[in-house]
């Protein structure tokens, strides 16, 4: 049914997992495709102005924390008063993240699990600025086997070896990393594009603020900007009610099990795969990016 009506639909199906037989799992999907059908009537990207745009797990809940209070000057009440979810809503999921458009001023923040072909076609008329966020797929990985293990609405991850070539194969949330990655860099006017990595705000926390604020045309002194850079250290943003999902019910997350503010680390890869598997994934990596001239930061 999902897929006679997504073809109807013209709607393409991406990273779907295989295992249908939870009925969890069928009722999210679904519901997904129901909202996308909403999205599709809705010229949701007419009225934004500005989107992020991240893969899963890259560090979108540290984005949603820096560019409000970029935008606001450094006012700590634009994330405290809402959820991230609600404050940078993902433009996909509607039901949970109240979209609200009306109410939101210009310019709209938002943020996107989307690949690039999948934008709806008022993106290419507006243009909206895109802040594109990624990380070591190797963290990302780990990151997401983590975050299966501890949602319920998610297929679990099983094995880690069985999840690592699902990752691999592009059979978990909103599809391949590789493809996701190849999609945006390939995109068309790269100009009102930011590419940035995780290792490089780990790297530099102060620097990537002051370069966001720079894409984003919103001058601020180097006092404003290095309280935002603290603030949003990892340490300091665990505290934030409104960002570390403490609010969520265990029912849906439990974070007994494996908090959201993980570890907050590059490189914990290597804490997490086996060498047969790190060898494994390299492999698989240097064969589907190797027509990609894009220098990585944790290459
Ligand atoms: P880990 O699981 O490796 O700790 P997303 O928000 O895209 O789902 O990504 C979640 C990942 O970003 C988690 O990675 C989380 O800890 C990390 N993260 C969130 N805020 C961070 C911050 N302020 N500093 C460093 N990492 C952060």
């Amino acid at each position: 049914d999902l897929e006679a009506r997504s073809r109807r639909n013209n709607i393409r199906l991406v990273g779907i997992p295989e295992d249908f037989s939870t009925s969890s799992t069928a009722t999210a999907i679904s519901t997904l495709l129901k909202e996308a059908l909403e999205l599709q009537k809705e010229p949701l990207v007419d009225r934004a102005h500005l989107i992020l745009q991240p893969k899963p797990k890259p560090g979108t809940t540290w984005m949603q924390e820096i560019v409000p209070l970029i935008m606001s000057g450094g006012d700590p009440a634009s994330v405290e008063t809402l959820p991230n979810w609600r404050r940078v809503p993902w433009m996909e999921v509607d039901n949970t993240c109240k979209l609200n458009l009306e109410q939101r001023p210009s310019p709209r923040i938002l943020s996107t699990h989307f690949q690039y072909a999948m934008m709806p076609p008022s993106f290419s008329e507006i243009k909206p600025k895109v802040i594109y966020v990624m990380r070591n797929p190797k963290d990302v990985f780990t990151s997401s086997f983590h975050f299966y293990g501890m949602t319920s609405f998610l297929v679990k991850p099983g094995p880690q070896s069985e999840f690592l070539h699902k990752f691999l194969d592009g059979k978990v949330m909103f599809g391949s990393w590789f493809d996701h990655v190849k999609s945006w860099l390939n995109a068309e006017d790269k100009d009102r594009i930011m590419y940035i990595s995780y290792e490089e705000m780990i790297m530099d926390l102060k620097d990537s603020v002051a370069r966001i604020a720079q894409f984003l045309e919103k001058p601020l002194d180097t006092e404003v900007m290095e309280k935002i850079a603290d603030r949003c250290l990892f340490k300091n943003m665990k505290q934030n009610k409104m960002s570390n999902y403490s609010t969520v019910p265990r029912v849906y997350m439990d974070q007994t099990k494996s908090e959201f503010l993980r570890k907050g680390i590059a490189g914990d890869w290597k804490n997490q795969l086996t060498v047969a598997e790190a060898e494994y994934f390299e492999a698989v990596y240097k064969d589907k990016m190797k027509d990609v001239k894009y220098k990585f930061a944790w290459d």
